[in-house]
């Protein structure tokens, strides 16, 4: 008899990362697949879903304006409940470190149902840094059956943890997956940009830079594109009210910072493809810009994503004036720097661990 897999994706990153592995599921014959959406994001995780033509066959809308952490994690929680009992999954999968995360971790361990995590083992130490990110993680890897590590690094944060090798599979980020399925197309960003300027695309969301952090990066990008004729930044903005309210009234009124609704997925990737440079807090950026041979300034004070840094092609300048401003600056103005950290390198992925996810599970479970 099949098995049934249950796939869950809640946010927009979660349907990039885990619709090539949905897509090649099911591509498998011993597989029944069942898309599950929390819909904690909505519009942001329909627009991906369209994209990679996945429908979800649940979904909970749980979904509501500036919504609480507590009120999510408990509506998540009563709602999954509910859906497990229904569908009786052997197997439930589910990426990163979101609330939808933690909480299909935590009703998988309850039900007695094997969970697998995606892209495992990510970690800063600091379980404020991001928040709640790390401790979504560690939580959804303590109640883990398998999990995916995109990286060497990542799995020796799991041994670190006490988990046994036997269980750590390092198989590559799902996000290179992704991005190599439509990098290569001739995509457009669907908005007019001055092609003789050289383009910054800015991205930002996190909790830990609410207030006076993401001030600092605001205050910045305008101070950026008041020293520089020659560059147009485009933000599209992040539709936490948080974020979106002081955006709004830091940027809007520039006239070379165009701030725009979150771009969908393929016009997104054209930006990144046009950008001279990134400035972004996002995880997901981090991971791509590099294989696109983009440099970022990361507007965070620790990643869970060490190996860009490493190669020099990521730097780290925290949610922080000064720092913006100088690295951004010497990009700008020394080609050599720029040159350095524009190598286009892929840390983090060879576009293929969807399929070698698949293949430890069909190991695992038909053996
Ligand atoms: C969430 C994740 C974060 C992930 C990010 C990716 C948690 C706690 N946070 O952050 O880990 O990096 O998604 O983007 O799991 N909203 C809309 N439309 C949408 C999506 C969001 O209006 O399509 C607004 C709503 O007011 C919503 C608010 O944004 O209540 C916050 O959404 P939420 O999912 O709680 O957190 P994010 O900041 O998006
Ligand atoms: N992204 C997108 N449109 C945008 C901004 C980002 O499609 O306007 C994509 C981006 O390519 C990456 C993912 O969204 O794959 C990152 O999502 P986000 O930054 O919201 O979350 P994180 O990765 O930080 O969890």
């Amino acid at each position: 008899m099949a098995k049934k897999i249950v796939c869950v994706v809640g946010t927009r990153p979660e349907a990039i990362k885990m619709a090539p592995v949905i897509l090649a599921l099911k591509k498998e014959s011993w597989i029944e697949v069942r898309v599950l959406a929390t819909a904690q994001h909505r519009h942001m995780l329909d627009q991906v879903l369209a994209a990679f033509a996945v429908e979800p066959d649940v979904d909970l809308d749980i979904m509501r304006p500036n919504q609480a952490l507590t009120t999510l994690t408990a509506r998540l929680l009563l709602d999954l409940d509910d859906v497990l009992q229904a569908e009786k999954p052997d197997v439930v999968l589910a990426q990163g470190d979101t609330t939808t995360v933690m909480t299909v971790a935590l009703a998988c361990f309850y039900h007695r149902i094997s969970f697998g995590h995606v892209e495992a083992g990510l970690r800063t130490g600091d379980i404020n840094n991001p928040f709640p990110e790390e401790m979504n993680r560690t939580v959804a890897g303590r109640l883990s059956r398998w999990h995916f590590a995109p990286t060497q690094s990542s799995r020796y944060n799991l041994l670190r943890e006490g988990v046994s090798g036997a269980d750590i599979y390092v198989t590559g980020n799902t996000v290179i997956d992704a991005l190599m399925t439509v990098a290569k197309r001739d995509l457009d960003i669907g908005i007019d940009l001055d092609s003789s300027k050289r383009l910054i695309l800015v991205t930002a969301h996190r909790r830990e830079n609410f207030g006076e952090p993401f001030r600092q990066v605001c205050r910045a990008i305008r101070a950026l594109a008041d020293a520089y004729p020659d560059i147009e930044i485009l933000y599209p903005v992040h539709p936490n009210p948080n974020v979106t309210e002081m955006a709004h009234a830091l940027l809007a009124d520039h006239p070379r910072i165009r701030l725009c609704a979150p771009l969908d997925y393929l016009p997104f990737v054209a930006a990144m493809k046009r950008a001279y440079l990134i400035l972004s807090d996002s995880g997901g950026v981090q991971e791509e810009a590099p294989a696109l041979g983009k440099p970022v300034l990361v507007l965070r004070r620790e990643t869970e994503r060490p190996e860009a840094v490493t190669e020099g092609v990521v730097k780290l300048v925290g949610p922080d004036y000064d720092a913006i401003m100088m690295e951004s600056m010497r990009l700008l103005d020394d080609p050599a720097y720029y040159a350095s950290m524009a190598r286009g390198v892929s840390p983090y992925g060879d576009g293929h661990a969807s399929e070698r996810i698949v293949a430890i599970l069909q190991k695992d479970l038909t053996d």
